[in-house]
């Protein structure tokens, strides 16, 4: 059963869980999704995430936040644990964890966050400390040095914060092709549980180098992006999804772009991010049924490059 607005409204209008969950389309009750390992750990987690730049930065509670309430109730309802926030992105660390509170989600989610500051060892101590503020967290699961800044001084920062049991992983991050080189020297030398990079099917450079690296190093690469920050909705607008993606189970254009991005080897999760409960839904369907072969994946490029 597809999502209505009017079902969303009556859920973000106190529904109990049992009833969410009759709300949910059939796949999502019948099927599980898709989980990955932590090379690092072993511990699985849920290959599609979501993510909150821009989408969770809005205002004091006000209407916007009731769609961000389904979305956030909706993503843990379907199995969705990943939730991947900075202290760069406005207010979305703190609208999530508040509305992760009072779901009573907070505990549940793996809160990952990040460091975002050039401006010193002092300003990221006080960043990491307001992220355990904003969740109301003793333990940040993932924190991450955002688009390598000042990385030496916030890994120490992260990596004493791990020594002291309050955060579990320590990551790096970047979304620009001009800093992979950077990157590429950050995964060869340093200690690291995971990196996150930007890889879609319209921006694909991360899996010449990156990708392959990171799984050689044992990292856990979570892709950002993964719409090339929408744009590749655009990209296939008024174009029908080809008949061979029902192949491997997908039924979307998200889906399609999704499926595509975890069937990468070195890939354990993808953190698409939409402030629309139905966008949600969709998007949770691509951690569901197979992925594209090998061979599929070059299909999909072709055709997506032939859009
Ligand atoms: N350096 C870094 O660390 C870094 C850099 C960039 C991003 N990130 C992380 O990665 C996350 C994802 O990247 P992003 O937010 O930049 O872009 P994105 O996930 O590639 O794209 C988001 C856009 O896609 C739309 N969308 C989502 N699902 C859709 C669906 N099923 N159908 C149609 N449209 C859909 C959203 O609109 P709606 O809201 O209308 O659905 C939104 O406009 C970020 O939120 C952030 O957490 C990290």
């Amino acid at each position: 059963m597809k999502i209505s607005r009017r079902n969303m409204l009556k859920i973000s209008a106190g529904a109990g869980a049992g009833l969410l969950l009759n709300e949910l389309p059939a796949f999502a009750q019948q099927q599980p999704q898709l989980m990955r390992a932590i090379p690092s750990s072993g511990e699985m987690i849920p290959a599609v995430g979501l993510g909150s730049a821009r989408t969770f930065s809005v205002g004091p509670p006000n209407p916007e936040w009731v769609p961000l309430g389904d979305v956030m109730r909706l993503f843990h309802e379907m199995g969705g644990r990943f939730f991947d926030t900075s202290a760069s992105y406005g207010t979305s660390e703190q609208v999530a964890g508040q509305i992760a509170r009072e779901l009573g989600i907070q505990n549940d989610l793996f809160f990952a966050t990040k460091i975002s500051t050039g401006g010193g060892r002092e300003v990221g101590i006080a960043q990491q400390e307001e992220s355990f503020r904003d969740w109301q967290r003793d333990v940040i699961d993932l924190n991450q040095v955002h688009n390598l800044r000042d990385t030496d001084i916030h890994l120490r920062t992260i990596r004493q914060a791990k020594e002291e049991g309050r955060t579990r992983y320590v990551g790096v991050t970047t979304s620009f092709g001009g800093q992979y080189e950077r990157m590429e020297q950050v995964l060869r030398t340093e200690e690291l549980d995971f990196v996150q990079v930007n890889y879609s099917l319209g921006e694909r450079e991360a899996a010449e180098t990156l990708l392959p690296l990171a799984q050689d190093r044992g990292i856990a690469v979570i892709v950002n992006e993964p719409f090339n920050v929408g744009r590749l909705f655009g990209a296939a607008s008024g174009r029908e999804l080809p008949d061979w993606a029902a192949e491997f189970d997908c039924q979307s254009w998200a889906q399609f772009f999704l499926k595509y991005i975890l069937s990468h080897p070195a890939v354990v999760a993808v953190i698409p991010a939409t402030g629309d409960p139905e966008h949600l839904v969709d998007n949770m369907g691509a951690g569901i049924g197979r992925l594209p072969d090998e061979r599929t994946r070059v299909r999909m490029e072709e055709m997506f490059d032939d859009l």
